[in-house]
């Protein structure tokens, strides 16, 4: 297969997914998406009906997790195996690989080169599956989050669950809480939703953690209107969705400044009553450590369990199957 080698701008989807890396969702436009989501909603058709997919048979993909994760790492496992490829496995290699021997990043991709025809990598350094890329010239390689930079394929599910929803990607009003500041899923959200027209969000967060200024001026500057807010009566009554994200303890310097900043805004039923609405939705990429209430979650507006997740597996499934498939 043709690879189309990654620069440091984006080389972008446009109409052809084939042989291209996914490090950004700065690669996607409403075109791409558009493809995207068909073929998603399709995928899920076909599941749901039985129907057993074969876009990777015969191929073998890397799934290489330098950072922890469940959903991610088992989305990404599932979708494989469910549309008939294979997959080596490595989690937490710098406790079990060669590069506990020092062995580069560079390095290491290129072998895994050399055994599959595609890696999917998750890194704790912004940046690292833009490096891998550049050191790869047969496979392509997904981002399955690096660092506090992007998640986008978890953008991707997020928003193929507000399309589903609401029929539509444009004019949307919402609230995104909690880590804007390192939270990489905000990140590449937030960026997805200003291709479209007409969408306004409200940034609650603690002050320390807002969104990064050069991300608040480049999203501006694009099609979506951002607020910052600090207090949870600042939410509007009107919104059509609330993202609520945990505080990324891990990227912290100071423990001592996450039990400060820790569940400073919890979804409660006293919230969702003072400030929500029947037609919205709750939605959350998970992990939680607090930020939701669990008495929430038989709630029909609490879409992280139900719907995020398994959209989670369809999504990547149409992603690998446009990227790899035949
Ligand atoms: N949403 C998400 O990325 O979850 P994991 O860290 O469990 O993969």
């Amino acid at each position: 297969m043709h690879t189309q080698v990654f620069v440091d701008d984006p080389v972008k989807i446009g109409q052809n997914f084939a042989g291209k890396h996914i490090i950004s969702i700065r690669q996607f436009d409403p075109q791409s998406l558009e493809i995207l989501f068909h073929k998603t909603s399709t995928i899920k058709r076909c599941l749901q009906n039985g129907e057993q997919g074969e876009a990777l048979a015969g191929k073998v993909i890397t799934l290489l997790f330098f950072e922890p994760s469940s959903r991610t790492f088992s989305s990404f496992s599932a979708a494989i195996k469910r549309l008939g490829g294979q997959t080596i496995e490595y989690q937490n290699p710098m406790q079990t690989s060669s590069a506990i021997k020092g062995e580069t990043l560079e390095d290491t991709v290129r072998v895994f080169e050399g055994y599959s025809d595609g890696i999917v990598m998750r890194h704790f350094e912004e940046g690292a599956p833009a490096r891998a890329a550049k050191a790869l010239s047969r496979i392509p390689i997904m981002n399955a989050g690096d660092g506090s930079g992007e998640h986008p394929t978890q953008a991707l599910l997020d928003m193929f669950t507000l399309y589903e929803k609401f029929g539509r990607l444009d004019h949307l009003k919402g609230v995104i809480a909690g880590d804007l500041l390192y939270g990489r899923t905000v990140h590449s959200l937030l960026k997805g939703l200003s291709f479209y027209p007409g969408n306004t969000f409200y940034l609650l967060s603690p002050k320390e953690l807002r969104l990064p200024r050069e991300l608040f001026e480049e999203y501006t500057k694009a099609r979506v209107t951002l607020v910052e807010i600090e207090k949870e009566t600042d939410i509007p009554t009107d919104c059509q969705v609330w993202y609520w994200t945990r505080v990324q303890k891990e990227r912290l310097a100071d423990p001592s400044t996450y039990e400060v900043l820790k569940n400073r805004f919890i979804v409660t039923k006293k919230l969702l009553k003072e400030k929500g609405n029947a037609d919205m939705i709750i939605m959350h990429p998970l992990p939680r450590v607090g930020e939701i209430d669990p008495a929430i979650d038989t709630d029909p507006r609490a879409y992280y369990l139900t719907h995020e997740v398994p959209n989670g597996m369809y999504v990547r499934m149409a992603l690998l199957s446009l990227v790899f498939g035949k």
